[in-house]
């Protein structure tokens, strides 16, 4: 199969050196649901946000399931190719930078961003993962020399998401060289505004 191109919206900063977010939606999700959100990182900022390449019954998503949080993991190591080859083509004709692009993504998105890290730990300068699970069964072995940055907020209510298969995600992001900030919010599978609250300092602190 070859790689198609994804739906996208890119917003440019206007400054040379500026960083990307690229923003990944949520299952049913799509290009235009993280904009607001995104912007609020600050003007200075490039935003990219793609839409998911795939269809369950009408739902854009990044990759396909088999059922509720168990993956196809087939498509997920081919869509997580497509996606970084599609950033390499986008940051060339958007000019923007390559090596700048940190990866903003909620639940489906948040585990395709996870995907891009395991296999490619240092194609992106960090990464913002909310509500995110595993994104393979058995991690490949990775290292990120770069200690690229991470921050990572989990539920506790969640329903979705297992909290020991977080614990132990987190833990091998952290063995495999990423600098990882992991909170755990009084929340269920949706963002609160706390999320935003802490991502955006965490943000602040990295990436001034
Ligand atoms: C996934 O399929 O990536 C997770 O189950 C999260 C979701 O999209 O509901």
């Amino acid at each position: 199969m070859d790689y198609q191109p994804l739906k996208y919206i890119y917003k440019a900063s206007g400054t040379p050196e500026a960083y990307t977010l690229l923003l990944l939606h949520g299952t049913g999700g799509n290009e235009h649901d993280l904009i607001g959100l995104g912007a609020e990182f600050g003007s200075h900022i490039n935003l990219l946000s793609v839409r998911g390449n795939v269809l369950e019954h009408g739902m854009p998503r990044f990759f396909k399931r088999l059922g509720m949080g168990v993956f196809d993991e087939q498509d997920l190591r081919f869509r997580t190719e497509e996606l970084l080859t599609f950033i390499r083509e986008i940051s060339a004709k958007e000019a923007f930078d390559s090596t700048k692009v940190i990866a903003l993504g909620y639940s489906n998105g948040a585990n395709i961003a996870g995907a891009l890290l395991v296999t490619h730990p240092d194609a992106l300068a960090g990464a913002i993962l909310f509500r995110p699970m595993p994104p393979y069964k058995e991690l490949p072995s990775f290292t990120s020399a770069d200690h690229v940055p991470l921050f990572v907020s989990s539920g506790q209510m969640d329903p979705t998401v297992d909290p020991e298969s977080i614990q132990q995600y987190v833990a091998a992001l952290t063995t495999g060289g990423f600098s990882v900030h992991h909170v755990t919010l009084p929340a269920g599978h949706n963002l609160s505004q706390q999320d935003l609250d802490l991502a955006k300092k965490w943000f602040d602190n990295e990436f001034r």
